[in-house]
């Protein structure tokens, strides 16, 4: 779905434009926000595609074609091996005022499906979505959203500026279109037009070669919670990577002791897409990992692309344990963790990134400070904690008590 190629008064703005923009405003500070500096423009023109990258990197290709990134945005298919569509259309919902029919895309497959299609001729988000995990209808309105206050009604709720950069690729402010649908190669690569003519390394971005910072910058365009300046669009417009992302995005910071949509007073996560929100506030972050040392870009066999099992522990072991260079130590894993070595009691996720985030219902998405949330938290402010996930039937004050037995310190 390629763009025509520049007129005159795309280049004029080019030429006046191209440059980063700068966000001075504090979104803590409502209201006080200049108004939106002109876009950085995308050059579509230079974007190849991830069936042309396949020609040379079929390897790459092969796995990034089955993650969850290449299945974000889909025509519906209804019927045949080919199903995406997981809602029940035959079920009523007072939420839902569109049928099958009217759906153009279908936006997501693991924890919810939201619906876009044409109306009055626009291409908008429809107010209802199903839950995967409930089964259900649910209302849609985007009521604690940011953005909700200027995008009130759904009959304008454009999916370009309100979703678009963060489900397809080398979307463009001024032509209104993408150039691939998902969150395909050029999305973490840049455009590849030059590189796909002449390979090399210099003209293709690795985020490898990239600093820490710039590197991570490629998953927090679409994995932390912010806004870009303005009001009108909800990604971070113009953003490509190896550029610096804080130049386009205003991520949400934890306003302390106070909870918010996205955060708890904690610091883990109140919702999903808060990985970066979360992760950047951690121990292991700020002594320099990032996301790509646990997730591979092109698929794994393991859920959400970990590059080793998290069910065997053999993730965090790589670095943690007995022999490595970061604790805990112990003889048999049931030192630290107590609770039975085969439990689901010991695996290292449960109680390092418990699941406090809601996503279509509360507690599904893993928390990323990676700390245990003591069930004191609970106690003071809701928040979940690292124990009555899987103890729903005891009380916080049953785990924390149980859990000073063993940790006499912890607070
Ligand atoms: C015509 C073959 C060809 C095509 C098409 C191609 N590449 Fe490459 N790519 C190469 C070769 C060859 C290298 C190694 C270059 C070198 O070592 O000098 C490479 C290297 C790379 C690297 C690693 C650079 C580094 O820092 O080591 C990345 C990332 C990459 N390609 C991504 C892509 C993407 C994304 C696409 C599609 C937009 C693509 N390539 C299309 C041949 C190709
Ligand atoms: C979600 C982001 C993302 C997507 C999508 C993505 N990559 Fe990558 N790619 C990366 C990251 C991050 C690295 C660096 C890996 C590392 O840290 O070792 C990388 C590295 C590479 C490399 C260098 C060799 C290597 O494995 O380290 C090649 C080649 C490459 N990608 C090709 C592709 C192609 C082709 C596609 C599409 C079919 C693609 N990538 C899709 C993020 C992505
Ligand atoms: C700033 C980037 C960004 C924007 C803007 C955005 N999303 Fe997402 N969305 C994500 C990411 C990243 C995820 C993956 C979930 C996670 O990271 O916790 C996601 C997840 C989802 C899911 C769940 C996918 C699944 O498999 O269950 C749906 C549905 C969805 N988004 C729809 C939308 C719609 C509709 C809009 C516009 C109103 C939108 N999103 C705007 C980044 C974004
Ligand atoms: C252009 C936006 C975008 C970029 C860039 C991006 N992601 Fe995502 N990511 C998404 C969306 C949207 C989803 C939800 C996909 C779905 O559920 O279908 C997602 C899902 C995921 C998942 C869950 C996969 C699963 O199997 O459910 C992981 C893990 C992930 N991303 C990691 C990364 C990492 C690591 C990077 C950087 C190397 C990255 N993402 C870059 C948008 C993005
Ligand atoms: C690539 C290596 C690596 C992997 C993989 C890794 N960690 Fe870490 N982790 C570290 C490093 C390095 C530190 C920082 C230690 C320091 O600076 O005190 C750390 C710190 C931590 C801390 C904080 C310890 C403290 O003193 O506060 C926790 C908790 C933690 N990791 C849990 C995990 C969990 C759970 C996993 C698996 C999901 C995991 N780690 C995977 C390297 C790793
Ligand atoms: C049943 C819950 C539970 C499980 C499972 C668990 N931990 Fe912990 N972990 C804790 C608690 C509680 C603390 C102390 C936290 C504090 O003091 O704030 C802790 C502390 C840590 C620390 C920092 C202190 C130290 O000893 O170095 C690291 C690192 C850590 N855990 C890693 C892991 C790894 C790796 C696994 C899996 C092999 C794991 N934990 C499994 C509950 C657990
Ligand atoms: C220390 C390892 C580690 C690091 C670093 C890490 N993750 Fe994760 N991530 C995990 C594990 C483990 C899971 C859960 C896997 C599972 O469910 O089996 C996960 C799950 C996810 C998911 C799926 C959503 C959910 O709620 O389960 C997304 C999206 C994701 N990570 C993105 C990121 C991004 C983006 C970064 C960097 C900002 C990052 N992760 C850094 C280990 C890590
Ligand atoms: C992933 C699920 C899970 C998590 C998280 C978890 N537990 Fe457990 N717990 C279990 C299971 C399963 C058992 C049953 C015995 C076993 O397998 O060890 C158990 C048994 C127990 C027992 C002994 C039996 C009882 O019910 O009196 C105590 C005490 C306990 N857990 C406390 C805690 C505390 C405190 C935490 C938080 C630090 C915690 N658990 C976190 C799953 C979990």
């Amino acid at each position: 779905m390629f763009v025509t190629g520049d007129t005159p008064m795309r280049l004029l703005r080019i030429c006046l434009f191209g440059v980063a923009i700068g966000i001075t405003a504090s979104i803590a500070a409502h209201g006080e926000e200049p108004k939106p500096a002109p876009w950085r423009h995308i050059d579509q023109s230079q974007y190849v595609g991830a069936v042309k990258c396949s020609e040379c990197h079929l390897s790459h290709y092969d796995g990034w074609k089955d993650t969850a990134h290449n299945k974000m945005i889909r025509v519906p298919v209804a019927e045949g091996p080919n199903k995406n569509i997981l809602a029940d259309f035959a079920i009523a919902s007072e939420h839902r005022q569109f049928e099958l029919k009217d759906v153009k895309w279908v936006v997501g497959s693991r924890w919810k499906q939201r619906f876009i299609g044409d109306v009055d001729g626009k291409e908008v988000v429809y107010p209802a979505q199903w839950s995967v995990k409930d089964k259900k209808w649910q209302a849609y309105e985007g009521k604690t959203d940011w953005w909700y206050p200027t995008h009130k009604d759904w009959k304008e709720r454009s999916n370009f500026k309100l979703c678009a950069g963060c489900h397809s690729t080398g979307s463009d402010a001024y032509s209104e279109k993408w150039t691939e649908l998902n969150i395909s190669c050029e999305s973490c690569h840049g455009p590849g037009k030059e590189h796909s003519a002449k390979p090399k390394i210099e003209n293709i971005v690795n985020p490898a070669r990239l600093s820490t910072a710039r590197s991570m910058d490629v998953c927090l365009a679409c994995h932390q919670s912010g806004k870009p300046p303005g009001d009108d669009y909800a990604w971070p417009v113009g953003y490509q990577p190896g550029l610096k992302l804080k130049d386009f995005w205003q991520p949400f910071v934890l306003e302390q002791g106070k909870p918010s949509t996205e955060l708890w007073p904690n610091g883990a996560a109140h919702k999903n897409r808060v990985q970066g929100n979360t992760f950047e506030k951690s121990v292991m972050h700020a002594s320099g990992l990032q996301c790509t040392n646990c997730h591979d870009a092109h698929g794994s066999r393991f859920q959400s692309m970990t590059i080793k099992s998290v069910e065997s522990n053999a993730l965090c072991l790589t670095c943690h344990g007995p022999g490595k260079d970061q604790g805990p130590n112990y003889q048999n894993i049931s030192e630290h963790t107590h609770h039975d070595a085969l439990s689901t009691g010991s695996h290292c996720i449960e109680c390092h990134m418990p699941k406090t985030g809601a996503n279509s219902v509360s507690g599904e998405a893993r928390n990323h400070t990676f700390d245990f949330v003591s069930p004191a938290q609970t106690l003071a402010n809701k928040s979940p904690n690292s124990c009555n996930g899987c103890h729903a039937d005891k009380t916080p004050d049953w785990a924390l008590t149980e859990v000073k037995k063993w940790y006499p310190k912890l607070k």
